[in-house]
């Protein structure tokens, strides 16, 4: 994919209803710049796909076929060639989340079903209260960083650090015993924001609640969208409670082994993990 197709990318991708824009694909292109694919049929575009790499771990997504060109494979090749060629850069993991109606599809390309997954939105985040947490800077980035990949399996770096050093974006920790315990941040947008990821240790979810809440109170007003296992629920309480509904769930699949740790986690995206 390169600049050309981000607007054809964008244009079939909202045909479902994903909200992207162009600065989606270029985000994701300037991160793994040969992961992300068009597929044509002669001078046509057709379909589209993403994947990005950390090292152990990769992640698809994005995947769409425009609607006449469905049921004739293309969809698959695409899978296919996104998984070469994270293999090709010495993933051994591939992950993704899929809609419940293509966890069989999914299946027949080898993946393997592991939680599901809510994705909860508000449409205008109400005034949450909380305590001030410090935020995590320059000095905390290599620790952070360190503490996520023990639980995502993965390395995230460029990832957190497009996330952690944008201006406007949030993003808060919280330590004991000069040890990292807990960590958020989210993405904010002018009128909409993404919280997470998020990455707590288990048994943690008193921490979690008061990092997620850190992020939320400076969110007031705005549309704010994040992605939870359906298991984590004192945490989706809190969600609740606060004003956020349940637009769809989604299952993670791992092809090759699950590497995720047990953790209270808040994804990143559906197309990064
Ligand atoms: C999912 C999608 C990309 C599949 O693309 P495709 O080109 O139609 O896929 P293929 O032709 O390779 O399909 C392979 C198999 O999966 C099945 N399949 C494809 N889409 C399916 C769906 N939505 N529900 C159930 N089965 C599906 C096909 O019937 C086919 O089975 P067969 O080989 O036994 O005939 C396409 O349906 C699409 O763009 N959907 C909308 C976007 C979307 O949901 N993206 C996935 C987000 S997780």
């Amino acid at each position: 994919m390169s600049p050309s197709d981000f607007q054809f990318a964008t244009k079939l991708a909202n045909t479902m209803n994903w909200n992207m824009a162009p600065e989606d694909f270029e985000f994701m292109t300037s991160l793994e710049p040969e992961g992300c694919f068009v597929a044509f049929q002669g001078a046509e575009r057709v379909g589209i796909a993403t994947s990005i790499s950390f090292r152990r771990i990769g992640w698809f997504g994005n995947l769409i076929v425009k609607e006449k060109y469905r049921g004739k494979g293309v969809g698959s090749i695409l899978v296919k060639h996104a998984v070469n060629y994270l293999q090709s850069k010495g993933v051994k993991t591939v992950g993704l989340y899929a809609y419940p109606n293509l966890v069989n599809f999914y299946g027949n390309l080898g993946f393997k079903k592991d939680v599901d997954f809510s994705l909860l939105h508000t449409e205008r985040l109400g005034s949450v209260i909380a305590e001030t947490l410090p935020r995590v800077e320059q000095p905390q980035i290599n620790e952070i960083e360190d503490f996520d990949s023990r639980f995502f399996g993965g390395e995230r770096k460029k990832l957190l650090e497009s996330i952690i050093l944008e201006k406007g974006n949030l993003s808060y920790y919280w330590s004991e015993k000069d040890m990292v315990v807990g960590y958020v941040t989210a993405t904010v947008y002018w009128s909409m924001a993404w919280v997470g990821p998020l990455i707590c240790e288990e048994d943690n979810v008193d921490v979690a609640i008061r990092l997620v809440k850190a992020v939320l109170s400076k969110l007031t007003g705005k549309s704010v969208y994040l992605v939870l296992p359906k298991t984590e629920v004192a945490l989706s309480n809190m969600f609740l409670d606060v004003g956020f509904t349940e637009d769809f769930s989604v299952a993670r699949m791992f092809l090759g082994e699950s590497t995720a740790k047990n953790c209270i986690y808040l994804a990143e995206s559906l197309e990064r993990g």
